[in-house]
């Protein structure tokens, strides 16, 4: 069913309220209740804290229309088609990976108790089925490399072989160890932009400190919403990624130097990195719609790695689909950078100067800079970010050495 449209003022078609994906915001949280009665008699699976991080995704109805890890049909029809077996768009896997020696005899109908590492019951999923994926297939699909030096590849493999689906029913939510205050459910995000008065809200997702290119298309984006929703990764990522400790703290500087307080709202969003580029720019923009955004940003090489994926790769997949199939507007954006020419950001469609005038700098070299106490230019990371970065990263460098 498609969302309601109002025409705005100057011709403009948006939802007043845009739908979750598959129409309904999904809850898989037991209200109330704090003991889980029957946790004793049922086996018990110990998750890693990526795991941990799709069973939050899945208990605020971040990942709707997902009520839990994925059976075999849609599997292999997201693997195949990046589509549910009912035939709605979505394009990553999630599915819970367990020992098949130990759990080789888990059955259908089986309730199976799901700890973290920490010992504490989190959530009992309802077994639909158990399957033994073809991972080189499901890397080539997914990651289009079958490359274990790329890190979500690499995940995969480590992961074991049996796969269990189906849905959970969440009694206890991961607590979040750092800016508990920064999460909030995909519920409480849409009434705070309805409070806000924001019809059209653009979603920023970001690994990374937001540097002024991130900045140039946020604010770019901004001429055109009412409201910028950043929302930053903060789940597990790769290990040279800059921690989210460090991260949290940047934003929270830029945005105080630097962007009006009532066009712009953090929240964490909770789940891993996958590193899946085009796939996960997809599966990006579904999240960001169940958040309540109506736009979502989508760069150059979008949540790429090295050199698996080509720099628009990312914004070429969406012409897979059909507009009303995602929901929310895709907003497209060039590589930006720091022209000496032109003295501002743009990008290759809006300047005219060569390459020689453009400041760039890789992430891997900003990291180094950082690292190492070095400021990189004002063009390219404000000094107030760059002072975070720095303090945040050589205090890591002292506790880990
Ligand atoms: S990501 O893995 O989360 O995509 P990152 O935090 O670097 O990585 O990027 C966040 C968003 O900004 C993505 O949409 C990405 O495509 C975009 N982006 C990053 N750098 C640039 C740039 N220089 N020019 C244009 N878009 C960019």
């Amino acid at each position: 069913m498609r969302p309601a449209q109002i025409i705005e003022p100057g011709g403009d078609t948006m939802s007043h309220t845009i739908l979750p994906h598959g129409g309904t915001l999904v809850n898989r949280i037991v209200e109330k209740r704090r003991t889980l009665p029957d946790a004793e008699s049922l086996r018990s699976v110990t998750v890693d804290r990526w795991t941990l991080s799709d069973i939050e995704c899945l208990a605020i109805g971040a990942f709707s229309p997902l009520t839990g890890f994925m059976n075999e049909a849609d599997y292999y029809h997201v693997v195949e088609s990046m589509r549910l077996a009912d035939g709605t768009v979505w394009s990553l896997p999630i599915t819970l990976a367990v020992d098949e020696t130990v759990y080789g005899d888990v059955k259908p109908g089986e309730r199976l108790l799901l700890r973290g590492d920490d010992g504490k019951s989190y959530a009992v999923l309802t077994v639909e089925s158990c399957y033994s994926p073809d991972k080189k297939r499901e890397a080539l699909y997914v990651y289009q490399t079958t490359d274990d030096a790329h890190p979500g590849v690499k995940k995969l493999y480590q992961k074991p072989n049996l796969y269990v689906g189906g849905p959970i029913d969440v009694w206890q939510r991961p607590t979040p160890s750092l800016f508990p205050e920064y999460y909030y459910t995909p519920a409480q995000t849409r009434a705070l932009f309805k409070e806000k008065g924001w019809k059209k809200v653009v979603g920023f997702q970001t690994r990374n400190p937001v540097h002024r290119a991130h900045e140039y298309i946020q604010k770019a984006a901004l001429e055109i919403v009412d409201g910028l929703f950043l929302n930053p990764l903060v789940g597990e990522t790769k290990a040279d990624d800059v921690p989210v400790s460090v991260r949290m703290e940047s934003y929270l500087v830029l945005l105080q130097h630097y962007y009006p307080a009532n066009r712009v709202f953090l929240g964490a969003f909770p789940a891993a990195m996958r590193y899946a580029g085009p796939r996960e720019a997809v599966f990006h923009a579904i999240i960001r719609k169940n958040y309540g955004c109506t736009h979502f940003i989508v760069g150059r090489d979008h949540a790429g790695v090295g050199d698996y994926y080509g720099t628009y790769d990312a914004q070429y997949i969406f012409s897979e689909f059909a507009p009303d199939e995602l929901g929310i507007q895709l907003l497209f954006f060039e590589h930006s950078f720091y022209c000496t020419e032109c003295q501002g950001m743009a990008t290759t469609k809006t300047c005219p100067h060569d390459n020689s005038l453009h400041l760039t700098l890789s992430g891997t070299k900003v990291r180094q800079m950082l690292r190492s106490g070095q400021t990189p230019p004002p063009e390219f990371t404000r000094p107030e970010v760059a002072r975070v970065l720095i303090n945040g990263l050589q205090e890591r460098l002292i506790i880990e050495t």
